[in-house]
C-alpha cells in the first residue's frame, strides 16, 4: 500500500530520472562504477554461500569481468560520480550473518539499502553506523537478533527505517532520538522490550511509527504532541500500561491509532478533541480493544466522524449505562467492535441501521434488543452476537446475503435453526453453540446446499436426525447434544474434514471405518460406542484422539503407529484388552497418554522393549488396569519433558496456528486432588502427572522418579510396591500431590519429604512404614488418615507418640500461607480454562483475522 505522498514521490522521482537521463544521455557523461566500490560489492557477495541456483539470487548474475558494477542486478549508481548509491537485494537468498567488516560497509555513498527478506541470522553490526549517507534502510524479515546497535543514531540523513519482523531484543537505542529527519519507523513483530523512550519525542518529522507486536512496557510519555506530523501510530500487542495520554488525540494529522492488546488502564477523559466542523479529526482507525480501560465510554468519539474502524472491546464501564447513540453518528464505520463493555444498558441494534458501510460488527457480551422489524441496510460480512441474551433466532439475518461469519453462541435461542440460514450464499463460518436449539428446519439436506466450512453446534439439545453436511466442511463440532444411533457414515464422504468432535452424545454401535481424510482431531468421548477400534478408522494425520468413556474392546489399533503427529491419546474407561503399547514410543510428539480404567495387562517394562522413553510425555495415566511386573531403577530416565521445571518455562499462551485449534485437543480428565476436572487450554501445560495407581506393579519404586522435577502429581497407590520410599522423591520440588498408599512399602518416610513446600496432599496409608513421621510443615498439616494402617509409624499427626523422643510442636503459620497459595492456584486454573472454550478461541481468532481482511480493503 502506497500512501498518497509516496505515490507523488514516485511520480516525481520518475520524472526526474527521465529528465536526468535525457541530459546525461551522451556517452561521455556516463560514469562507470568506481573500482573500489565494485570490489566492495564483490567482497560482500563472496561473504555468502549459495546453496544452489534459486531463481532470485540476484548476486549470482554479477560478473567480476564486467567492470561496470552499475549494471549489476540490484545496484544503482550516481551517474555523475559512479558511486554506488543504492543496493536492493531484497529476497535474494542471502544466507549467513552480516560481518562487522563486511564489504557492505565500504559502500560509503549508499543512500538506499534494502536487504529485506534474506536470512542474515545474527546481530546487526555496529558498522551499519558507517553508512552515514543512508536515507532509506530496509532490513525487514532478515532474522536479525540481539540489540539494535546504537550507532544507528549516526545515520543522520535517515528518513525511512524498516526493521520489521526480526528477532531484535533489548531496548530501542536512545540515539534514535537524534534522527530528526526520520519520517517512518517500522519495527513491528520483534522482541523489543523496555520503555517508550522520551528521546523518541524528538522525532518531529515522523509520520509513521509502528511498534506493533513487541514486548514493550511502561507508560507512554504524557506529552506526545511533539510528534506533530504523526499519521500512523501503532503500538498494539505490547505490554504498555498506565493511562492513554490525551495528547495523542490532539495530534491533528493522526489517521490511525492502534493501542489494542496492551494493559492501558483507567478512564479516558478528553475535553478538547482537535476537531471542529471546519476541520474534523482525520482519524480513520481507532483501536483501543483488549486493554483494561474503564469508566464511561468517552463522548468525544462521536466527533471522530471519519472513523471507519473502531474497536473498544473489553472496555469495562463497570455496569454503568452507555449512550450507544454516539456510534450511530459515525457513518463511515466499516468495522465496529463493542464487545464486552460490561454495561447495564440494553443495546438497540436499530441504532446501527444508518451505518451504510458497516461490514464487521461485534456486539458480544452486551444485552441486545433486536426488534422484529430490524433491517440493517449494509451488507454485513461478519457478525458476532455471542452472549447477548438473545432468545430468538435473529430474523434480520435473512437479508444479510453477504454474511460470511456468524457467531450467536452462548445465548438462549431455542427451537430449530431456520432453513434460510443455509441459503445465505457466502456463509462459511457458523457458531451457534451453547444455546437450546433442538434441530434443523427444512429438508434433510438443507445444510448440504451451503458452503459451510466450520460449524459449531456444541452444547445444545440437538437430536436426530444427524445433519447432512456439505463437502466443504472442515470443522464440525457437535459435542454435548443428544444425537443417538450409529455415527452416520455420511461423515466419511466429507473429503475436507479436519476436525470432528462428537463427545457427550448417545451414539451407539461401532466407530465408522472411514475417517481416512486428513482428520487431525477426532473426539468421540463419552458415548456408548462398542466393538473393536478398527485399524481403518485411524487417519495418519491425527494429532488428538479421544475415545474415552465408551465400551470399546479388543486391542488398540496398531495403525496409530503411523500417526507421527499424535500428541494426545485418551482411551480411558473402555474395555480395551491389550498389552502395554510400547510401540507408541515411536511417536515423537506424544504428550498425553491416558489408558486409565481398561483391561491393559502385562508388564510396562520389558527386557526386549526396554523402558518406554517418551521425550515429550507430560501426562501418563495408566491407572486402574492389570499391569504387572517390576520396574528397573532407571525406568524414568529419559522422560525429558517431565524433567524440566514447570514455572520456569515460558507460560505464554500458545499461538493459534491457522485453523488447527491447537488447544482444544488437550482436553482431558485428570484425577487431581481426588476430584476429576476437565482441563482445557493453556493452563494445561502446567500439569505433569504420573498415575500408575490401581495396578499390580511390584518391586521397588524406581529411584529415577527423582529426575522428573516438573512432576506435580504422582500417584502410585494401590499396587504391590515393596522396599523403601526412594529418597529421590524429595527432589520433586514442584510436587503438589503424592499418593503411595496401599502398597507394601517399608522403612521410614524420608525426612527430606518434609521440605517439599508445595506438597499439599499426601497419602502413605496402608503400608508397612515405620519410624517417626517427618516434622515438615506440610506433612504436619495432613489428616492423620494419610498415615493410617502403618503398624510402625508414630508421631503427629498420628496419636501414637514415638517411644522416648520429645515431640516438638511446630508452628504451622507459614504453612497455611503456602496451602492457601496452592488453593488459589488450583482454583484459578479451571476458571481460566473454562474461558478458553473452543468456540471462543475460534471466534476471536477468525473474527480478528476477518476484521483485518475487511479493513485492508476498506
Ligand atoms: C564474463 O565471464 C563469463 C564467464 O566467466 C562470460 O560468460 C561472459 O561473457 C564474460 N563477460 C564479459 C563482459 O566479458
Ligand atoms: C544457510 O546456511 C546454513 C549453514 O551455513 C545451512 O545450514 C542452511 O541450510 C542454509 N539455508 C538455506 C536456505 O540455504
Ligand atoms: C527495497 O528497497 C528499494 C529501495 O528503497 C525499493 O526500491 C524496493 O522497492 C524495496 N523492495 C521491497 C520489496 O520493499
Ligand atoms: C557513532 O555512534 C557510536 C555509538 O552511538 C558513537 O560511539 C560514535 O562516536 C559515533 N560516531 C560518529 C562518527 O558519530
Ligand atoms: C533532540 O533534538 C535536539 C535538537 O534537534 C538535540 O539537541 C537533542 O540532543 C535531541 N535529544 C535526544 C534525546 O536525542
Ligand atoms: C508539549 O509539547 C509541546 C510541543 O513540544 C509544547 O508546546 C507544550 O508546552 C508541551 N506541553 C506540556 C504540558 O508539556
Ligand atoms: C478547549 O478549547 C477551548 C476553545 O477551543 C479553549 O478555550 C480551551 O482552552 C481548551 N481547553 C483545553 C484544556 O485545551
Ligand atoms: C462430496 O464428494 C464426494 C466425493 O468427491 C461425492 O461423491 C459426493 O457426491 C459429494 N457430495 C456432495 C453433497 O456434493
Ligand atoms: C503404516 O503405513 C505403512 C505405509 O503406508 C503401511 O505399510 C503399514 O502397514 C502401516 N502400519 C500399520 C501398523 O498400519
Ligand atoms: C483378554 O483377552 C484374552 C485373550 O485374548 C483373554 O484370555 C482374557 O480373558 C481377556 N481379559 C479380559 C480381562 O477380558
Ligand atoms: C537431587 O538432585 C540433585 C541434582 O539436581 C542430585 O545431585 C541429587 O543426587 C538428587 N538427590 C537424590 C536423592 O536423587
Amino acid at each position: 500500500m502506497h500512501s498518497r505522498s509516496e505515490r507523488m514521490m514516485i511520480i516525481w522521482s520518475s520524472c526526474l530520472i527521465f529528465s536526468l537521463s535525457f541530459v546525461f544521455a551522451s556517452p561521455l557523461a556516463k560514469h562507470l562504477c568506481r573500482p573500489d566500490q565494485r570490489d566492495a560489492l564483490w567482497e560482500f557477495k563472496s561473504e555468502f554461500h549459495f546453496s544452489g541456483m534459486a531463481p532470485n539470487e540476484k548476486t549470482q548474475t554479477w560478473m567480476i569481468n564486467n567492470t561496470d558494477c552499475c549494471v549489476w542486478d540490484g545496484v544503482s549508481c550516481d551517474l555523475n560520480t559512479g558511486n554506488v548509491v543504492g543496493l536492493n537485494l531484497w529476497g535474494s537468498s542471502l544466507n549467513g550473518s552480516l560481518r562487522s567488516d563486511s564489504g557492505l560497509f565500504k559502500l560509503q555513498h549508499l543512500q538506499n539499502l534494502n536487504l529485506s527478506s534474506n536470512n542474515l541470522a545474527g546481530i546487526l553490526p555496529d558498522s551499519i553506523g558507517n553508512l552515514k549517507r543512508l536515507r532509506v534502510l530496509k532490513l525487514y524479515e532478515c532474522n536479525f537478533f540481539g540489540k539494535i546497535p546504537s550507532s544507528i543514531g549516526n545515520l543522520s540523513y535517515l528518513t525511512h527505517l524498516d526493521l520489521e519482523g526480526n528477532g531484535f531484543t533489548g531496548e530501542l537505542p536512545e540515539s534514535m532520538g537524534k534522527l530528526n529527519k526520520l519520517t517512518k519507523i517500522l519495527l513491528s513483530t520483534s522482541k523489543l522490550s523496555g520503555n517508550f523512550h522520551h528521546a523518541l519525542l524528538n522525532l518531529s518529522e515522523l509520520t509513521w511509527f509502528d511498534l506493533r507486536s513487541n514486548h514493550l512496557e511502561g507508560k507512554l510519555p504524557s506529552n506526545m504532541s511533539s510528534l506533530s506530523k504523526l499519521e500512523h501510530f501503532d503500538i498494539g500487542s505490547n505490554s504498555f500500561s498506565g493511562s492513554i495520554p490525551p495528547s495523542l488525540f490532539m495530534i491533528p494529522s493522526l489517521i490511525l491509532l492502534n493501542l489494542e492488546k496492551n494493559s492501558f488502564t483507567g478512564p479516558l477523559e478528553i475535553q478538547n478533541i482537535s476537531s471542529s466542523s471546519s476541520s474534523p479529526s482525520r482519524l480513520d482507525t481507532l483501536n483501543l480493544g483488549g486493554n483494561n480501560l474503564n469508566g464511561p465510554i468517552p463522548g468525544f468519539i462521536s466527533k471522530l466522524v471519519r472513523l471507519s474502524y473502531l474497536d473498544l472491546s473489553l472496555w469495562n464501564t463497570g455496569k454503568a449505562t452507555v449512550d450507544f447513540s454516539i456510534f450511530s453518528r459515525l457513518e463511515s464505520l466499516v468495522v465496529l467492535d463493542l464487545s464486552y463493555l460490561n454495561t447495564s444498558s440494553l443495546l438497540e441494534v436499530n441504532l446501527f441501521s444508518k451505518l451504510d458501510s458497516l461490514a464487521v460488527l461485534d456486539l458480544s457480551g452486551n444485552s441486545l434488543k433486536i426488534s422484529w422489524s430490524l433491517h440493517l441496510p449494509s451488507p454485513m460480512g461478519s457478525l458476532s452476537l455471542a452472549s447477548c441474551n438473545i432468545s430468538e433466532f435473529p430474523n434480520f439475518l435473512k437479508t444479510q446475503t453477504d454474511l460470511y461469519y456468524l457467531d450467536i453462541s452462548a445465548n438462549r435461542i431455542g427451537g430449530k435453526v431456520p432453513d434460510w440460514l443455509w441459503r445465505l450464499p457466502g456463509l462459511v463460518y457458523v457458531d451457534i453453540s451453547k444455546n437450546s436449539l433442538s434441530g434443523f428446519d427444512g429438508p434433510k439436506d438443507v445444510i448440504q446446499m451451503s458452503q459451510i466450512e466450520m460449524l459449531d453446534i456444541s452444547s445444545n439439545s440437538f437430536q436426530d436426525p444427524f445433519p447432512l453436511l456439505p463437502n466443504s466442511t472442515r470443522f464440525f463440532a457437535a459435542p454435548d447434544n443428544q444425537f443417538s444411533g450409529e455415527i452416520p457414515t455420511t461423515i466419511c464422504e466429507l473429503v475436507s474434514l479436519d476436525t470432528l468432535l462428537l463427545s457427550n452424545n448417545r451414539f451407539i454401535g461401532s466407530i465408522p471405518r472411514c475417517f481416512k481424510s486428513l482428520l487431525t482431531l477426532l473426539h468421540l468421548r463419552n458415548n456408548s460406542l462398542s466393538g473393536n477400534f478398527p485399524e481403518e478408522s485411524i487417519s495418519v494425520g491425527l494429532v488428538s484422539l479421544d475415545v474415552g468413556r465408551n465400551r470399546l474392546s479388543g486391542e488398540l489399533p496398531r495403525s496409530l503407529i503411523n500417526c507421527t503427529r499424535l500428541e494426545f491419546l485418551n482411551v480411558e474407561d473402555n474395555m480395551f484388552n491389550d498389552t502395554f503399547p510400547f510401540w507408541l514410543r515411536l511417536l515423537p510428539d506424544l504428550q498425553f497418554l491416558v489408558l486409565r480404567s481398561n483391561n491393559f495387562h502385562g508388564p510396562i517394562y520389558s527386557l526386549g522393549g526396554g523402558s518406554p522413553s517418551f521425550p515429550k510425555l507430560r501426562i501418563f495415566d495408566i491407572s486402574k488396569n492389570i499391569f504387572t511386573g517390576v520396574l528397573p531403577l532407571d525406568y524414568f530416565a529419559d522422560w525429558s519433558a517431565m524433567s524440566s521445571g514447570v514455572y520456569t518455562t515460558d507460560n505464554k499462551p500458545e499461538r493459534f496456528m491457522g485453523f488447527s485449534f491447537s488447544n482444544y485437543h488437550k482436553a482431558v480428565v485428570l484425577a487431581i486432588k481426588g476430584s476429576e476436572m476437565e482441563l482445557l487450554g493453556n493452563g494445561f501445560r502446567m500439569y505433569k502427572t504420573i498415575d500408575v495407581s490401581g495396578n499390580r506393579l511390584e518391586g521397588d519404586i524406581p529411584r529415577s522418579i527423582g529426575l522428573l522435577k516438573g512432576l506435580i502429581v504422582l500417584n502410585m497407590s494401590n499396587n504391590a510396591f515393596t522396599g523403601r520410599i526412594p529418597q529421590s522423591i524429595s527432589n520433586l520440588t514442584n510436587l503438589q500431590s503424592l499418593d503411595l498408599s496401599e502398597n507394601r512399602l517399608s522403612g521410614n518416610i524420608p525426612p527430606e519429604l518434609g521440605k517439599l513446600s508445595f506438597l499439599s496432599l499426601m497419602n502413605f496409608s496402608n503400608n508397612m512404614l515405620e519410624g517417626p513421621i517427618p516434622q515438615g510443615t506440610q506433612i504436619q498439616s495432613q489428616n492423620s488418615s494419610s498415615f493410617a494402617e502403618n503398624p510402625g509409624l508414630c508421631g503427629a499427626p498420628l496419636q501414637e507418640t514415638c517411644g522416648g523422643g520429645e515431640e516438638v510442636d511446630e508452628v504451622k503459620e507459614e504453612n497455611d500461607q503456602v496451602l492457601s497459595w496452592i488453593a488459589v492456584a488450583i482454583a484459578y486454573v479451571p476458571g481460566v480454562l473454562c474461558g478458553l472454550t473452543i468456540g471462543h478461541i475460534l471466534t476471536s481468532y477468525k473474527h480478528d483475522w476477518f476484521k483485518r481482511i475487511i479493513h485492508s480493503f476498506a
